[in-house]
């Protein structure tokens, strides 16, 4: 439809038709099983009619189950405005990629571009319009558990990896390929107090303009179509009811025209932060807030019709959030073809393809970090090799935001080292369950059912050993369980399960070489680990090709190119700890202070573990030749910095050139160092290769002491290396 078509629609809308286009619900609501119904129905307290007529659904999946919705509802339904479909395709639609973190870790924006591709593709023809993705949050707590659906710690990285999602799932936005991209969860939500899930957020506005927004910012830059609220305050007004937030920065300072979404329920919940007396406060809140969808509540469709008739300026709001709606389903083809895409045979021949397969195992072994390497690995498959540990065998290993739990699809470990090795050197025992039997119950309830079935622990710990000390070398398969990260997987420790921890030292008694494969959502606290295995894998959650991708590394058909996007902390106690941060009044070296009186811990070291952009390969690399061409730089000019890098090894690989640059002095502290560029480059032995990165002075730009953002003159330190903890600087003056 034109313009003038879709205001004309809007004119002869009743306000009850205008405020059930601002509410979604889940399909359950939907169900021909009439208990299923009742049940979310009274929860919610919503009336039929508003369940007759909501604008939007949210995570329904499958080309037939969609257009069936459609079709209902559309005869149904009063104002015949067909239905947006949105869903949570995080990590894929079925070929379940890598977590983000892990993704991250592949410094490779055009390869996550690609799958981004592939799960709009699958979620296209099965009759998804939007997808609740990426979730650019930054964060700098492994005790959140949602930092396992960021992309990391970097404000810059970061926002390369949000236009990468952006571009990759909206494309051109042709049917039955591409779906709208909701960015969220704006804003800040990754930086809880305590790491603790949904809790208080407060920070400066500096820090969040300088670290938290950018990436937003590159998404919306990229031509994201919506964006979802966070749960948590923005100084101290929770961001689905925070005016400056969406009002001010949001729509008038960025422009952004779009639909603003509410996070599950996140309407309903300003009155449980204590900002709304009730629903009704609630209601005005938000729509003052600019939010145009009421996910999963029934505030809007109970409150809004008595707030708009006696107030017009809020009736123009209503107007202005329905107008968005229709625009984006108008953008959608909808009105001309409800069922945009949901294509039953399509979905058969396009999900889970040899194609999308293959692509999954590339970004899976992109995405693991080396970490530790004592000339163990890689393996050989004339090698005897004792695969022990829960995720030697387990196929939950695509993380918590993958809905289809079909874990047949899913490639395991024990399935892909099979593929490998002849059956005589492949001896497989889990050896215990992935966390304590107390916890199954006490964290996961019904969310948990697979490991409820009887373990016999002492016969299971006895079969590991005896695979043990027949083995040349033993490969255990460890991590937290999936459902101990995700959203509502925070965690005060960050340690490996006990049962596994116990696990690893029994086996380790045995005095064979051991290569730890570690699965997480987060970065663990390893530091126990570290000195009991030879070599050390980080997974992450893999997807559905996790088995391929980490046997193509562990048996050398891939050298590993994987680089930290987040630190690995050596305590939980350091948290939060992150590269970028600055340099206090008493740094721990070059203070003049004495040791004790400097900023430190009297219990352990101030690094994290492994930090910020690190990464082993199976070769080395050596840095050399590192100059800069000038060492003045003025606006509207560059310094080019060069260094030669060359592959100091025996095999060929991969490495991530890290451009980072430290503002020495400014109107405002300012950290360390700060990634400024990276160049992912692939060397055969004894290749060397040039690399070069341009400085600019908008590069050099930052919220000030007045909140403006620009450069400062001054002097400026530039480092080339292979992770954060990169040493040697040169210096340059930027004259303004
Ligand atoms: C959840 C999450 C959000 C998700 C939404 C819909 O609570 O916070 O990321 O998109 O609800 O499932």
């Amino acid at each position: 439809m034109d313009k003038q078509a879709i205001t004309n629609l809007l004119k002869k809308m009743s306000t009850k038709e205008k405020i059930y286009q601002l509410v979604q619900l889940a399909g359950g609501f939907y169900s021909e099983d009439e208990a299923v119904v009742t049940g979310p129905k009274e929860k919610l307290g919503i009336s039929d009619e508003a369940i007759a007529n909501v604008g939007s659904i949210l995570n329904v999946r499958g080309a037939e189950e969609t257009r069936a919705l459609q079709k209902n509802y559309l005869a149904k339904s009063d104002a015949k405005i067909p239905l947006l479909f949105m869903a949570d395709i995080i990590n894929g639609y079925d070929t379940i990629f890598p977590i983000p973190l892990g993704q991250g870790a592949t410094w490779n924006p055009e390869l996550i571009k690609a799958a981004a591709a592939v799960a709009a593709e699958e979620a296209a023809v099965s009759g998804i319009h939007v997808t609740f993705s990426p979730m650019v949050d930054l964060v700098r707590d492994p005790r959140w558990g949602r930092v396992m659906e960021s992309t990391g710690e970097d404000t810059y990285l970061n926002s390369v990896y949000a236009q990468s999602f952006v571009e990759g799932y909206q494309g051109e936005m042709i049917v039955g390929k591409n779906v709208a991209a909701c960015v969220k969860h704006f804003a800040a939500y990754g930086a809880p107090e305590g790491g603790r899930e949904y809790n208080t957020v407060d920070m400066s506005e500096r820090n969040m303009r300088e670290y938290y927004l950018p990436a937003y910012q590159a998404a919306l830059k990229a031509g994201a179509k919506m964006v979802m609220t966070s749960f948590n305050t923005v100084d101290g007004i929770p961001a689905t009811g925070n005016k400056w937030l969406n009002q001010d920065v949001l729509r008038k300072e960025w422009g952004f025209e779009g639909i603003l979404i509410s996070d599950y329920a996140a309407i309903k919940e300003l009155e449980d932060h204590g900002i709304a007396e009730d629903a009704e406060q609630a209601a005005k809140l938000a729509l003052e807030a600019s939010v145009d969808i009421d996910m999963m509540t029934s505030v809007y469709a109970k409150n809004l019709e008595k707030i708009v008739v006696k107030d017009s300026e809020m009736a123009k709001l209503l107007d202005q959030s329905v107008l968005r709606i229709l625009e984006l389903k108008n953008e959608l083809g909808l009105f001309e073809n409800p069922y945009r895409g949901a294509d039953t045979e399509k979905a058969k021949a396009v999900i889970l393809s040899k194609d999308n397969r293959k692509l999954a195992r590339k970004v899976v072994s992109e995405s693991l970090v080396l970490l530790k390497n004592q000339e163990v690995l890689p393996l050989k498959s004339t090698q005897k090799i004792a695969l022990i540990g829960p995720y030697a065998t387990s196929p939950f290993l695509s993380g918590s935001w993958s809905f289809s739990l079909k874990t047949e699809r899913t490639v395991t470990l024990e399935q892909a080292f099979s593929e490998v090795l002849p059956a005589e050197n492949l001896l497989v025992a889990p050896g215990c369950l992935t966390v304590e039997p107390e916890l199954i119950e006490a964290s996961f309830g019904q969310y948990f059912p697979a490991e409820k079935t009887l373990f016999d622990e002492e016969g299971e710990l006895v079969k590991a050993l005896e695979a043990a000390r027949k083995s040349d070398v033993v490969v255990m398969a460890i991590g937290e369980h999936y459902l101990q990260s995700g959203e509502g997987g925070s965690r005060g420790e960050l340690t490996l399960p006990r049962v596994q921890q116990k696990l690893i030292s029994a086996i380790k008694a045995l005095g064979k070489p051991m290569v730890g494969v570690v699965f997480s959502g987060r970065p663990l606290e390893l530091k126990a680990e570290l000195p009991l295995f030879d070599s050390l894998l980080t997974v992450w959650f893999p997807g559905t090709e996790g088995g391929h991708g980490i046997a193509d590394v562990v048996f050398g058909k891939v050298n590993p190119s994987g680089k930290l996007s987040m630190s690995f902390p050596y305590s939980v106690g350091q948290v939060p700890v992150h590269y970028n941060e600055f340099n206090t009044g008493r740094p721990l070296t070059e203070s003049g202070h004495s040791k004790r009186f400097t900023s430190r811990y009297t219990d352990m070291p101030n690094k994290p573990l492994f930090p910020f952009g690190f990464g082993l390969s199976y070769t080395t690399f050596s840095y050399c030749d590192f100059k800069l061409s000038e060492t003045q730089l003025v606006p509207g000019d560059k310094i080019t910095a060069t260094v030669e890098v060359t592959n100091s090894g025996k095999i060929a690989g991969t490495e991530t050139v890290q451009l980072y640059i430290r503002d020495l002095v400014g109107s405002i502290v300012r950290p360390v160092k700060e990634l400024k560029g990276f160049q992912k480059i692939f060397l055969q032995p004894k290749e060397t290769r040039k690399v070069s990165f341009e400085i600019t002075e908008e590069m050099l730009r930052f919220y000030t002491r007045e909140l403006t953002y620009q450069s400062e003159s001054g002097e400026f330190t530039v480092f080339i290396g292979s992770n954060s903890e990169v040493a040697k600087g040169i210096n340059f003056i930027l004259c303004k």
